[in-house]
């Protein structure tokens, strides 16, 4: 065969990863279940490069110039194992199985092991960036091994959304590091959102404005540090008008918001290994208390009246506590997600560069923001950094933003505005900035209750006291 890679799935998706490689100037063998598909991205598409279309998966494997590298497009989970099993005999010792799809990274590790018994190599790789990222540069997270990567990274390379001359696309470690990296990806574009979204309502009540008005805030602040693509599409759809009624597009659209479960997996994760990504967690909650309807119509009947109307006498103020409060908040959940892939890193013996995801995360992707780069920055100076938190760009940010933050939720709890990611971002900081937490009446009752030790702070070992006897201290 001919063709340099190859795709299999072409929904929107592969569609455009396809179209994406062959206007690079690789002959991409393209297949799909039904073949119709094919037949109308060819039909479609077909003089923007070279593509070789097969209506078999035989076909399609022997189309391909060896060693073969075919990416899989499709559904995660069943159907992804489904094509990975029809590949497997048609594939000979060194070809690469490439899975671009919202793979969970315990999948992509289970896939990567199971393959490399086959002399196959398995590269679980993050794509983000959505459809039109997908065709004109997305950013690319691939996993799996070194040798896979030496073929297929010049290819990833030039395909990847550029920012100042640099891709963004770099080998992230190897199994499931890639697809690990694209959940915590999509997790902080939870928290991101949500954060968005707290501001928003936060505005609107505040000043009393209309969506139309509050589009012209986001995009003056698209103008200065907060710039990023979902600033930017924020003030788009906080402008748009619904043609039907010729309201406000925000006010027609359903207040439920769903999921496809990347956020979920993050939040697990994180549990999983202990780390607390708080703004991830109250965003991902947050999407599900809105799709409780019936608990919202109860608790609004009985409580509607418990919060108050109160616009802000100072507005131009008020917008600008806003912007630091969301700007600190989302320094915290920046922080948090580098912690996890820190924490997933140490875990799983991936060695993954912190540095180098924001570099590659600059471009392309949905959380892609100029304060990337300062993300990058930090993590240059200092690759050991303990938080985001206390790099000297952040650890500005964040103290010039302190009372801004506090009088913005302030206002929230007066008036009754959930703000569960600004306040929980707040909360994150203030139990780490505390000379002394409560934790240590906590591990008083635990030992009171359950005789569960605790450690002292001024000797080594493990301590219990007879609480139910004559309450005297022993070494556990
Ligand atoms: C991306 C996105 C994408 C994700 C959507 C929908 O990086 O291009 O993260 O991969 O599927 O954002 O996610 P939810 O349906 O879970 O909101």
């Amino acid at each position: 065969g001919s063709a340099q890679i190859g795709v299999t799935g072409l929904g929107v998706m592969g569609r455009n990863l396809a179209r994406n490689l062959a206007r690079h100037g690789y002959p991409v063998a393209v297949h799909n279940r039904s073949a119709d598909r094919t037949r109308s991205l060819i039909a479609e598409h077909g003089d923007e490069g070279e593509f070789v279309p097969s209506e078999s998966m035989p076909d399609f494997v022997a189309s391909l110039s060896r060693p073969r590298a075919v990416i899989i497009m499709v559904k995660a989970g069943g159907p992804t194992d489904a094509v990975i099993e029809e590949l497997i005999p048609l594939l000979d010792t060194d070809d690469i199985i490439i899975d671009c799809g919202n793979a969970h990274f315990a999948d992509t590790r289970r896939r990567e092991e199971t393959l490399r018994a086959h002399g196959l190599h398995f590269v679980g790789t993050g794509v983000s960036g959505g459809e039109e990222g997908a065709l004109l540069g997305p950013s690319i997270m691939p996993g799996g091994s070194v040798e896979a990567y030496a073929k297929l990274g010049p290819i990833f390379e030039s395909i990847a959304a550029q920012v100042d001359g640099a891709p963004c696309c770099t080998h992230v470690g190897p199994d499931g590091a890639g697809h690990f990296v694209k959940m915590v990806h999509n997790g902080i574009e939870y928290a991101d959102m949500q954060l968005i979204a707290e501001a928003y309502d936060l505005l609107r009540e505040g000043l009393d404005a209309s969506p139309g008005e509050l589009a012209e805030v986001f995009r003056t602040w698209n103008e200065g540090d907060l710039e990023s693509f979902l600033i930017e599409i924020t003030a788009d759809v906080l402008g748009q008008t619904d043609a039907r009624t010729g309201k406000p597009f925000v006010d027609i659209v359903l207040d439920q918001a769903e999921q496809k479960g990347t956020g979920r997996w993050t939040v697990q994760s994180a549990l999983d290994l202990g780390v607390p990504i708080t703004g991830i967690a109250e965003a991902t909650f947050a999407r599900s208390l809105s799709g409780h309807a019936d608990q919202r119509a109860a608790a609004r009947e009985l409580f509607a009246d418990a919060g108050s109307k109160a616009s802000v006498p100072d507005r131009d103020a008020f917008v600008d506590d806003v912007r630091k409060a969301l700007y600190a908040s989302k320094v915290v959940a920046y922080a948090q997600g580098f912690d996890h892939i820190q924490a997933g890193s140490e875990e799983f013996g991936w060695g993954i560069d912190r540095g180098a995801m924001a570099t590659i995360w600059r471009g392309g992707c949905i959380i892609r923001a100029r304060f990337l780069d300062r993300i990058r920055e930090a993590y240059d100076a200092d690759p050991q950094l303990p938080s985001l938190l206390v790099a000297p760009y952040f650890a500005k940010i964040v103290s010039e933003s302190i009372e801004s933050w506090r009088r913005v939720v302030r206002y929230a709890t007066e008036v009754g505005i959930p703000t569960p990611a600004f306040s929980s971002s707040l909360a994150y900081f203030d139990g780490l900035r505390r000379g002394r937490l409560p934790a240590a009446l906590i591990q008083g009752l635990r030992d009171n209750f359950g005789a569960h030790t605790y450690q002292r702070v001024d000797a080594e070992g493990s301590f219990h006291v007879q609480w139910a006897g004559d309450r005297t201290e022993s070494p556990a």
